[in-house]
């Protein structure tokens, strides 16, 4: 067999938050595929980035008052972290706002402009007047035309489903600034989609997609595409476009694009040329190009851009289109979406502060299939699989057995003892490979879990540690334990793809690196090396602070949110819901910094005898000294609030929009510790 050259792409996350569980679904199941590929001898290429552009970073860079790059940094190296600690393994990993794609973006939008798939015209949007910015539809807010439920987003309700334009909103305000939106023309470029509607019936109905895609996209396609607006207006983080001066490619345009720069830098440092994969050879065969394949894999909300948009894009351009385009669902935990007041929000972070990274990767190996429908992460069931499938049944293969070849010298025996089950095992290898293939992981899991079943009854049947204490047996358990551990070998070569730390242990306790098409081939005459534990058992209690500490992660993020001087005016209150805010003047006693707070600063405060312990976010703009015996002013009926560092018993005021800016708010002189503020 040949081996193909297969190039593998996943999602690009957006640099503007946490890798999270669900996230890790799509790049476990890419990983795993990518490890099966290279172990079957194919030249694979995994590439990624960080899909940088777009408002959204644009603000939080602001509002974390840095600049974007700056924010986009230090959002890579976290995301390249956690990354590499669940052990997906990227060839590379580059960014969106690279000159790379810079290029390519500019390279591919000529393209698109000389074919004549570009139009322009100018259209009317909902503008923030403080801010001077156009505001997507999500950043828009207001009160339901329809059911008058208040606080809905720019383009449906959340509570009675209507759909409508942000300027139907009663009373819309701007998420950014609390300003009311005035409508603004602008011109916009516009990828002539349309166009493209006879291509993408042929091609999404040739085998580039699963079947459930293509009867959603059909829907789509059936009722008509519509252009699709390329353009957005500065102030916007990303690419201007060449000859149109303050508009800049929507970061959508240039995200897919990333996928190809990501693969050029790989290539400029590997001394390979990125065109052979990428430009369309010419020979009208949409799955291989030049001998090389493509495959994305993605989750079920981006599907329009990777089956619509992305592949008439690079058929205008005269690029080849993917060979598949893999659609998975979404994670839910415990059966629901997850959530941050349940603390099912996890970041990447906090699993890995308590859990093992592989006990992930296998969990979602066991749920993944290759439909599109989601998947659920049970955290009970999650221990319970873990520590019965591979603790207790897999490791346990070679804890068992192990200590009786070492007796022996350690050597295997080259006697099959049970050819028709050690059959079992070699004839599972196809069947396996296939199912990894066919991205139906979790039969392939079932198969290996069969297996070492079958493993396990044999030597539950045999008995070695009995037979080993009756005189003249030794070659017949060598021969038992021998064919253990050759059936041991074959499930953790089958695991392979899912564990590779763990292989990685098996390996040296084997003596051997595990390869796939070595598998089938009895390990006789072969020196082993002691057996020393693979793998813990899950317990309860890390599941729990995991939790935890997810829950406060999330809390520490809130608290540590800058103060409130650029949020929008909030909504009215009633003055007796007012009056229940008890606002006390209070004097700061104490100051002092808490360890691996990046914002806080403990505050010890008298509220005329009672004192008070309180965190506030103020670190970026007092020193401790310079606050100490200050006068300001405190919420002292605010709930308790457990937090990683101690309890806070109340809140200070300041204003500000954050960073160096952020001022305290003092009473005028007079004013005494426990003053009622009124
Ligand atoms: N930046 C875009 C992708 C650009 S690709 C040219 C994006 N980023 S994302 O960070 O929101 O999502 C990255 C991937 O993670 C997407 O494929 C998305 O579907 C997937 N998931 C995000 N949350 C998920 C779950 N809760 N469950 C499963 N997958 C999820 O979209
Ligand atoms: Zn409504």
């Amino acid at each position: 067999m040949n081996p193909r050259k297969i190039l593998v792409t996943s999602a690009l996350p957006y640099a503007n938050g946490s890798i999270h569980l669900g996230h890790l679904v799509e790049y476990i199941q890419t990983d795993i595929w990518v490890r099966f590929q290279k172990m079957r001898g194919h030249e694979c290429i995994y590439v990624c980035a960080d899909d940088a552009h777009g408002t959204a970073i644009m603000l939080k860079a602001e509002q974390n008052g840095v600049s974007p790059e700056e924010q986009i940094a230090t959002i890579k190296k976290e995301h390249e972290q956690d990354f590499a600690e669940f052990l997906i393994d990227f060839d590379n990993f580059h960014s969106t706002h690279s000159e790379e794609n810079r290029e390519l973006a500019e390279f591919i939008y000529q393209r698109l402009d000389e074919n004549d798939h570009i139009a322009s015209r100018y259209i009317t949007q909902a503008y923030d007047p403080e801010k001077n910015l156009f505001l997507a539809d999500r950043y828009i807010k207001g009160t339901c035309p329809k059911c008058k439920t208040e606080d809905q987003y720019g383009d449906n309700c959340e509570s009675c489903g209507a759909t409508y334009s942000p300027m139907d909103l009663v009373n819309p305000k701007s998420a950014i600034s609390g300003a009311t939106p005035i409508e603004k023309e602008s011109e916009h470029l516009f990828f002539k989609l349309p166009e493209f509607s006879d291509f993408l019936k042929s091609w999404t109905r040739t085998g580039h997609l699963q079947t459930e895609m293509v009867n959603k996209l059909s829907e789509w396609l059936d009722t008509g595409l519509q252009e699709w607006d390329i353009s957005r207006d500065a102030p916007y983080f990303g690419f201007e476009i060449p000859e149109h001066p303050n508009k800049y490619f929507y970061v959508w345009l240039d995200a897919p694009i990333g996928y190809i720069a990501s693969f050029k830098n790989w290539c400029d440092k590997q001394g390979k040329n990125w065109k052979d994969y990428w430009l369309d050879d010419g020979k009208g065969d949409l799955n291989v190009n030049n001998g090389t394949e493509l495959h994305h894999f993605i989750g079920k909300d981006i599907v329009n851009f990777h089956a619509l948009f992305w592949p008439a894009m690079l058929h205008s351009a005269k690029f080849r289109t993917p060979t598949t385009v893999n659609v998975h669902g979404f994670l839910t935990i415990n059966g629901k979406k997850m959530s941050k007041s349940r603390g099912t929000f996890i970041n990447a972070r906090s699993y890995l502060e308590h859990l093992n990274p592989e006990y992930l990767r296998y969990y979602f190996a066991t749920k993944l299939t290759n439909s599109v429908d989601d998947l659920d992460l049970n955290l009970n069931d999650f221990i319970q699989r873990v520590n019965s499938d591979l603790v207790g049944k897999v490791v346990n293969i070679a804890s068992r057995t192990a200590k009786f070849v070492q007796k022996s010298g350690g050597i295997l025996s080259s006697t099959v003892e049970k050819p028709e089950l050690w059959q079992q095992f070699v004839n599972a290898s196809d069947i396996i490979a296939n199912l990894y293939e066919q991205r139906e992981f979790a039969k392939a899991m079932r198969e290996i879990i069969n297996l070492a079943d079958a493993a396990n009854e044999y030597i539950a049947a045999k008995e070695p540690w009995a037979l080993a204490k009756q005189e003249g047996t030794e070659q017949q358990v060598l021969a038992i334990c021998s064919l253990a551990i050759n059936m041991f070998r074959v499930i953790i070569t089958y695991l392979k793809p899912v564990l590779p730390e763990l292989t990685q242990k098996a390996e040296v306790f084997l003596n051997e690196e595990l390869s796939w098409k070595d598998v089938v081939k009895f390990k006789s005459k072969h020196s082993i090396n002691t057996f020393k534990p693979l793998l813990n058992r899950i317990e309860q209690e890390q599941v729990d602070a995991m939790l935890e500490s997810s829950k406060q992660t999330l809390e520490k993020s809130v608290e540590e949110k800058p103060a409130p001087g650029r949020e929008p005016i909030a909504d009215e209150i009633s003055f007796n819901d007012f009056a229940k805010v008890d606002l006390r003047v209070a004097k700061i006693i104490q100051a002092t910094y808490v360890e691996d707070a990046h914002k806080l600063l403990q505050l010890t405060l008298d509220l005329g005898g009672e004192t008070r312990n309180v965190f506030s976010g103020i670190k970026s703009a007092y020193q401790p000294e310079e606050l100490e015996g200050k006068l300001t002013i405190m919420v002292a009926n605010l709930a308790p609030r457990k937090m990683k560092f101690g309890l806070s018993e109340g809140m200070v005021l300041a204003a500000g929009p954050g960073g160096k800016e952020i001022y305290l708010l003092e009473p005028d002189n007079g004013a005494q510790p426990g003053m009622r503020v009124m």
